[in-house]
């Protein structure tokens, strides 16, 4: 049985047949095979999300499924009934399985009781579909990123930085992370990821000679009541015009989405890169089509 429930556990050799069907995917969206055709997957969602649960129904509707939309806060999970019993509910009605939770225990020990292909949609932990769509993107108009320099400035210790960490440990690229010292990954998730990555609180030392500029918000989903003390932190660590000075000429800037204009981003680095940014929202769609059908295969 097949999941994807982080990047660390990811084989290489399968992120590479994703990130390959991923391009397919695209070039042939209306005439590619339909392996889900007569399943239903369900999105089980504790969170917000726009990109990923339309990025997910559309996908497991164009590969011949039916998505099965399921906010969390209306089941009895809401409630207070376990997710080892909801699992195993729903691993007795459908085909697979997307989450989009809190604690990474939580998707894992669903992908345990439920016995179909599991899904991590985000976590407080990791967001590897964001991942796999970025790392696309960038080869799509780049050619491969082993050996390129990826900076990602804000938190360091959230959900995408995370999943950026494992993916530079897989497919040998360096990764420099830009964070107040509060917000850096703590040493033993380093430690897992090998030599490639490098922790600094000076976003220009992170951005120079880069050839990608990536963030993400400073409040993520779940740290809302930290919001006034992150807003002070994170000032100075805003992708805009001066910190692409020193990253190459050429570099490429994303964002995963939403942004929040004059806080991790402003306004006009966001729009003059808005091309790349909603190709990588875009490429949600692919990416995961890519990711259903190696679940299935
Ligand atoms: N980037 C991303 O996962 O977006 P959503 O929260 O809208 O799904
Ligand atoms: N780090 C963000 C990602 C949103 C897609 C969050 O968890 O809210």
């Amino acid at each position: 049985m097949k999941h994807l429930l982080s990047l660390e556990s990811l084989a290489r050799a399968d992120m590479d047949r994703v990130l390959r069907d991923a391009a397919r995917f695209k070039r042939e969206r209306t005439t590619h095979p339909r392996p889900l055709t007569g399943q239903t997957w369900a999105l089980l969602f504790s969170k917000s999300s726009t990109r990923t649960r339309v990025s997910f129904e559309v996908g497991i509707h164009e590969l011949g499924g039916r998505p099965l939309f399921l906010n969390a806060g209306d089941l009895q999970l809401g409630r207070g009934e376990p997710i080892k019993d909801t699992a195993r509910v729903l691993g007795r009605m459908v085909h697979g399985a997307i989450i989009r939770t809190y604690a990474q225990q939580d998707v894992e020990d669903f992908a345990r009781f439920a016995g179909i292909p599991t899904v991590n949609a985000l976590t407080d932990d990791e967001h590897p579909c964001q991942i796999l769509a970025d790392v696309f993107t960038w080869e799509e108009s780049r050619g491969p990123i082993t050996g390129r320099t990826v900076a990602f400035i804000g938190d360091a210790a959230c959900n995408v930085a995370r999943s950026w960490i494992f993916a530079a440990a897989k497919l040998d690229f360096e990764l420099r992370l830009a964070s107040p010292p509060a917000y850096q990954p703590p040493p033993e998730v380093l430690a897992r990821a090998g030599a490639r990555v490098r922790v600094t609180a000076d976003p220009r030392e992170a951005a120079r000679d880069a050839d990608l500029l990536y963030t993400d918000v400073w409040v993520s989903m779940g740290k809302e009541a930290e919001q006034a003390r992150r807003l002070q932190e994170f000032q100075g660590y805003q992708i805009n015009a001066a910190l692409l000075r020193e990253a190459r000429p050429d570099a490429l800037v994303m964002h995963c989405l939403p942004a929040y204009r004059g806080k991790e981003i402003d306004e006009a680095t966001f729009e003059a890169h808005a091309g790349t940014i909603f190709r990588q929202a875009e490429n949600r769609l692919h990416t995961q089509k890519a990711i259903l059908h190696w679940l299935v295969s």
